[in-house]
């Protein structure tokens, strides 16, 4: 049958989510997907255990041109109700930090169960099928894919972004939504690791693996207190992927390589109990031995005894170490990033039904909007609540 209600583009999770809401309310519903399996990006999130979502989720844990927009989207279905969706199907899970939820067995747990809720709501998913074109009907739209046309009245382009191209990342949704006139805002990798200038790279790959507590600011002010990782293209970790969404290029990104530790407070303590001991040797105890090492050897660190320091040499060693400074060459891009910043602009849909208010019938969701979340399961769950929301409506 090549006409039905309702298409959706994308069997990731805010397509799933969407179609299987519309199939609930008796809408014929077909999702095509040019994946072999349904869900691939949910399939490898999480290193592979699905942070499926975010106790603590909130608007301000979002990035977006139209703040309201999150907040309306998100308080139409909540983490809570997300959770009591896995509950009912009895999924093990548990509670890591910051609110995290993650699945105890793997990700595709969480796939079977939009997949559950697909088949009880009589969704039909045609996999390996790329849509190359969407086109205007009398009664709404036609999608043509690599092996047939196929005719709905209500669209969901729910193609995702532009991260990952090795898992079928596509700009349908983008060339869509420019096709019918809406505003696309520029993209951007975000949730990504950074690369280092030559210098800095060189300096610092001998510290791959070695990862550090600290609080990473972006020059706007966004501070994000989880660990840094040092990669042997750059730098990583939950705090360097966080602060990449706010970064933006030739911007520094300023890191408090102690948040917990007031090193002048602990420079007058180390001056009473060990003024004879190096410096470098006193850091190497609360900070990696082979990072000390690295600012030992570029002058960063004094060559001297902690009872030799002068005042000024104090400030600039304690400024140096709660405000260390870094600029990236650039980001490692979509091809490892988990988002992408910016896409269809949130004021051309509306926020109840997240249809397009110049074309009736066309629906937006998930990552290929101008919604971001943060690291967290925050994306999963914008991904939840507009496609439950969608659905209720396509
Ligand atoms: P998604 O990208 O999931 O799905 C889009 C679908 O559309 C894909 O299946 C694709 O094949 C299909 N498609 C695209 N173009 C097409 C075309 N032309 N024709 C047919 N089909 C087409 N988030 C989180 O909250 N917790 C986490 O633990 C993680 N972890 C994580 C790890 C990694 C490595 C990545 C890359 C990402 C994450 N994320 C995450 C982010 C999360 O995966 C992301 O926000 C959601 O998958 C977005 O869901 P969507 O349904 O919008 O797009």
């Amino acid at each position: 049958m090549n006409q039905v209600d309702v298409i959706v583009i994308g069997a990731g999770a805010a397509g799933l989510m969407s179609a299987a809401q519309a199939g609930y309310r008796g809408r014929s519903v077909t999702v095509l997907d040019m994946g072999k399996k349904p869900g691939r990006k949910i399939l490898i999130s999480g290193g592979g255990r699905c942070n499926f979502t975010n106790e603590n989720a909130s608007p301000e844990n979002y990035l977006c041109g139209n703040p309201h927009f999150v907040k309306s989207c998100l308080s139409r279905y909540t983490q809570h109700d997300f959770v009591e969706l896995v509950d009912r199907h009895g999924l093990a899970y548990h509670h890591k930090t910051l609110g995290q939820l993650f699945c105890d067995n793997n990700a595709q747990d969480i796939v079977d169960i939009l997949l559950t809720e697909c088949e009880w709501a009589g969704v039909n998913i045609k996999l390996r099928n790329e849509v190359i074109s969407v086109s205007k009907t009398e009664i709404g739209y036609s999608v043509t894919t690599e092996q047939e046309t196929l005719s709905c009245e209500s669209l969901v382009i729910a193609s995702g972004g532009l991260t990952m191209p090795k898992l079928g990342a596509t700009p349908i949704g983008y060339k869509v939504a420019k096709q019918f006139g809406l505003n696309v805002l520029p993209t951007m990798a975000a949730l990504v690791p950074f690369t280092l200038h030559q210098h800095d790279k060189e300096r610092f790959e001998g510290l791959s693996g070695i990862s550090i507590p600290c609080e990473v600011s972006s020059e706007d002010g966004a501070v994000f207190k989880e660990n840094i990782l040092f990669t042997h293209r750059g730098l990583s970790g939950p705090a360097i992927l966080q602060i990449s969404s706010f970064w933006r290029a030739g911007q520094a990104v300023i890191i408090n390589l102690l948040p917990d530790i007031n090193l002048k407070q602990q420079l007058v303590d180390w001056r009473e109990s060990q003024a004879q001991k190096s410096l470098k040797n006193s850091l190497a105890t609360i900070l990696p031995k082979r990072f000390i090492e690295i600012l030992h050897e570029s002058k960063a660190i004094p060559d001297c005894n902690i009872n030799q320091l002068t005042h000024a040499q104090i400030d600039e060693l304690v400024n140096y170490i709660h405000a260390w400074q870094i600029k990236p060459n650039g980001t490692e891009g979509y091809r490892t990033a988990e988002v992408t910043l910016g896409g269809v602009d949130t004021d051309e849909l509306s926020s109840k039904t997240f249809e397009a208010k110049k074309a009736k019938g066309l629906y937006f969701i998930g990552e290929v909007t101008d919604v971001t979340g943060w690291l967290g399961g925050y994306n999963f769950q914008y991904a939840w609540s507009c496609g439950f929301a969608c659905g209720q409506y396509a």
